[in-house]
């Protein structure tokens, strides 16, 4: 089903108005904005909020998207296991997905019958573009019986190829439920979350986990020297990092999990400061969440998760490029499906711990 063109309405002086205060309400001002970027920005948010209500379209944005797609047209904000939750059970006609082509596939692979738009077609992800569906065979072929478990930071393809999808919000309580009835499992693509999978669960790496030599190009190398350096400058400060940055830092940080965990660790203590070290986007959210709370940075920008601005969520909407639309062949998607439906599953299991 193609979307008609349909440009957005200008908004009144008065409705201009309201967004500006709206906006600033939700934070943007204290991120930084000036008067005139909040009225350009405010400008953008209330077309778009118009143009989805009557596109009946909704917007999922990850954790790392700008501060004003996140504050100002997102309809639900999470990590990678929520939005692919919420988008499943979501009844919109259409998804306009700010995150990467990963996600936006995930969503199609997902509601077959949705028509879903990624603003920005080129945003990929160097952990989905590190191994393809060929490569996961001949894993396959080479590891007979051990099932191909796959971080959702990869293709439909890859998926189709595989046993079960993890998030870094469920991996380990996916694995240990595997490793009950299996000695051996292949963990593709994240070579640093592989290895801290196997640290964190006693396994043996290439023995009793296989992984592969993807990385994100955000999270591997941050440096591990410094975060001693912080710890003295600010006492008390509790060092977060992603579950994708490498053994080295993890092994000198205070927590490792995905991007919802580290949000949740920050509501449920009482420390002084925190660090968060991962893209620049949760920081961001951190501060606008809980004002009260003060941030040390210590982050990077993914250029991908970056690349999706408003006026491209606005393009999307209005007159979408035909690269935005985002197709599954069908013959993958049902295979791509399948591991997707078993994360559910496993993820929401009560027994597994
Ligand atoms: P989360 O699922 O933790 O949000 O991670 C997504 C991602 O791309 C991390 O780099
Ligand atoms: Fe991919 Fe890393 Fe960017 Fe996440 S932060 S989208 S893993 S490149």
């Amino acid at each position: 089903m193609a979307v008609k063109e349909l440009r957005a309405p200008e908004p009144s002086a008065a409705a201009l108005s309201a967004e500006v205060d709206r906006l600033t309400e939700k934070g943007l001002a204290d991120l930084g904005f000036q008067d005139a970027e909040l009225e350009k920005t405010a400008r953008l948010t209330w077309k778009i909020n118009v143009l989805k209500k009557e596109k009946k379209a909704i917007i999922p944005a990850h954790v790392y998207q700008r501060a004003e797609v996140i504050l100002g047209v997102a309809d639900m904000i999470g990590d990678s296991y929520k939005l692919a939750k919420l988008c499943a059970e979501s009844r919109a006609e259409r998804v306009v997905f700010c995150g990467v082509r990963f996600m936006a596939e995930t969503a199609k692979v997902l509601n077959p019958e949705k028509e879903i738009l990624l603003p920005a077609p080129e945003a990929g992800c160097s952990l989905s573009e590190s191994i393809t569906a060929a490569q996961v065979r001949a894993l396959r072929s080479t590891h007979p019986g051990a099932p191909v478990v796959t971080y959702i930071n990869t293709s439909a393809d890859v998926k189709a190829e595989s046993d079960v999808v993890v998030t870094s919000a469920n991996a380990p309580k996916i694995l240990r439920k595997l490793y009950e009835t299996h000695k051996k499992i292949v963990f593709i693509p994240d070579e640093m979350m592989g290895r801290n999978l196997a640290r964190e669960l006693g396994k043996t790496l290439g023995n009793e986990l296989v992984i592969w030599e993807g990385s994100c190009m955000v999270h591997d190398n941050f440096d591990a020297a410094s975060v001693e350096f912080y710890r003295k400058m600010y006492p008390g400060v509790k060092i977060l990092a992603h579950f994708e940055c490498s053994p080295g830092l993890v092994s000198v940080v205070d927590f490792i999990g995905g991007t919802g965990d580290m949000m949740k660790y920050v509501d449920d203590n009482k420390a002084p400061a925190y660090m968060l070290i991962t893209e620049c986007g949760l920081g961001d959210l951190a501060r606008t969440r809980f004002p009260q709370k003060a941030f040390v940075p210590m982050c990077r920008l993914c250029p991908h998760m970056k690349a999706t601005d408003l006026s491209r969520v606005l393009r999307a909407l209005e007159r979408p490029a035909a690269s935005s639309r985002i197709d599954v062949p069908e013959a993958i998607r049902e295979r791509a499906r399948r591991p997707i439906e078993r994360m559910f599953e496993l993820a929401e299991d009560g027994s597994a711990s």
